[in-house]
């Protein structure tokens, strides 16, 4: 049964510009360690975050739990690509579906919360 849906959209130039102006502030307050080490391995790495950033965002609004914060969700990707959602320091037995993509401008996401 699905419980809820989630969708964003983001330019990937807010990205860029939050990084440049705030650095390692702005990305370790939105993104885990792992999605860090993953955009820098791109040569776009921008894209990359403003997809995490979207899907983020998309998993808050398909949960509704407005106490959910930007380090509860890691988002890796299983070894076709495809990314995949897990949570931290929260117990959650529902699974969620997301997609994510980007384009040179834009990056957008869905989530899918099943239960
Ligand atoms: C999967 C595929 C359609 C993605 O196309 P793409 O143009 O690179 O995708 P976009 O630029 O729109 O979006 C990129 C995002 O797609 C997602 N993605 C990549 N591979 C994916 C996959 N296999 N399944 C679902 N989503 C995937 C990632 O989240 C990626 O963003 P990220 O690297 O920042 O996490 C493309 O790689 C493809 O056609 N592959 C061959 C067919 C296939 O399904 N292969 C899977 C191998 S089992």
């Amino acid at each position: 049964m699905i419980l809820g849906a989630g969708i964003d959209i983001i330019e990937v130039e807010r990205i860029q510009k939050a990084v440049e102006r705030w650095g390692d502030v702005f990305l370790n307050h939105v993104f885990t360690p792992a999605e860090i080490e993953y955009a820098r391995k791109f040569k776009f790495p921008y894209r990359h975050y403003a997809g995490r950033f979207a899907v983020k965002e998309a998993i808050f609004k398909a949960m509704g739990n407005p106490d959910l914060s930007w380090h509860d969700v890691t988002i890796t990707n299983d070894p076709s690509g495809k990314p995949v959602c897990h949570f931290n320091h929260i117990d959650i037995k529902n699974r969620l579906l997301i997609s994510i993509s980007h384009s040179r401008d834009y990056a957008v996401a869905s989530a899918t919360l099943e239960g």
